[in-house]
């Protein structure tokens, strides 16, 4: 068992987060801040700078938050990948100054597995089928012989990602994700009734996998037609949520398994939360919805990925500590119960 602070380093794009666990594994809430271009995407570099700069704030205010100084920590844990290489490099820069200069050891670890990791610990679900939908990734996850397989994902770009790229595209900055969601309640609280007649889209399940681009395209025709901005914004919610919950719904039949867990930021989404819990409710399944505050990225899931690997004998030496921005959900053994 591990003794003393593990902290938690999460960087793999946007998110600059330090979070902790304390010996029993038992998580607080991460420090974190978000660059937020006011125009165009995330820049890699930019985003980088941006952790640079802010990461001796963020770790003086981990500590004062939970009372703590740099030697309670016994633990580093950082974002080993998958995710931008400048801003995994910084991740993983930080936790090697900060384990040599405490002189503990380092774990770099598996973001999608964090994920999954702090889920499971958040709602006490045993074997879920992992819906992960984020900016950057969309995978519907199981476990099976010691690994976490992908047995579904999208073929082209995360819903994250197209639902930012089509706010953008109306003028929207980074993160679109939630402004779309107020604008699609707006859209339904004045027309409870609401079909999706004229607003149809196209359908982006392939078998298990998942493509977003085609339904993004078609949204943005349907503005251009002249449809109400509020109208597709609902329809577009509609149309992916649905899409990502059907294949997770197939992923509960061919596995046998009874409970699904939400993770990554669009899992913020109520009406996300809403669509898995009303599948699960019909099939007899558990839909399980961490707080919003560990959907998205954070320093806390590292923290208990490394929490748990290391209770399970593994560290990583500095010549193994570089980062690998291709990581695989289902590159990592896992080997706790
Ligand atoms: P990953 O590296 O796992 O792909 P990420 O870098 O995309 O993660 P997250 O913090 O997991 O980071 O997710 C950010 C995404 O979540 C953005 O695309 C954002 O628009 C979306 N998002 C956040 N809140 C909501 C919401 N309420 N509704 C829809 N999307 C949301
Ligand atoms: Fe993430």
């Amino acid at each position: 068992m591990a003794e003393g602070w593990v902290l938690g380093i999460e960087s793999t794009a946007h998110t600059f987060s330090f979070g902790l666990v304390d010996s029993n594994g038992i998580p607080r809430p991460s420090v974190s801040k978000i660059i937020r271009p006011t125009t165009g995407g995330i820049h890699p570099r930019e985003a980088a700078d941006h952790h640079v700069v802010e990461s001796t704030e963020i770790f003086s205010k981990i500590l004062a938050d939970n009372d703590l100084l740099p030697s309670d920590i016994s633990v580093v844990a950082y974002s080993q990948g998958p995710g931008m290489g400048a801003c995994l490099r910084t991740g993983a820069a930080a936790a090697r100054a900060i384990s040599s200069h405490l002189n503990v050891p380092l774990i770099g670890v598996n973001h999608c597995v964090a994920h999954i990791e702090i889920g499971r610990q958040q709602c006490g679900c045993e074997d879920p089928i992992l819906l992960y939908v984020s900016g950057g990734n969309t995978q519907v996850i199981a476990r099976l012989d010691g690994r976490y397989r992908v047995l579904g994902e999208t073929l082209d770009i995360g819903i994250g990602n197209m639902l930012d790229k089509f706010a953008r595209q109306h003028g929207i900055p980074f993160p679109g994700g939630p402004v779309i969601e107020q604008r699609a309640l707006e859209w339904i609280g004045k027309n409870p009734e609401a079909t999706l007649e004229g607003l149809e889209l196209p359908y982006a399940v392939h078998g298990m996998d998942l493509a977003f681009s085609g339904i993004m395209s078609a949204a943005n025709k349907l503005v251009s037609d002249g449809m109400p901005f509020e109208a597709v914004c609902w329809s577009l919610q509609e149309h992916a949520f649905a899409a990502c919950v059907e294949v997770a719904e197939r992923a509960l039949a061919h596995t046998g398994k009874k409970e699904i867990v939400l993770g990554g930021g669009v899992a913020c989404n109520e009406r996300m939360r809403q669509m898995s819990s009303i599948m699960c409710e019909e099939r007899g399944a558990e839909s399980y919805c961490p707080p919003k505050m560990y959907c998205i990225d954070n320093g806390t899931m590292i923290a208990r990925l490394g929490w748990l690997e290391m209770n399970h004998g593994r560290v990583t030496s500095l010549i193994q500590s570089g980062i690998n921005q291709e990581l695989r959900t289902d590159q990592t053994s896992i080997t706790w119960p």
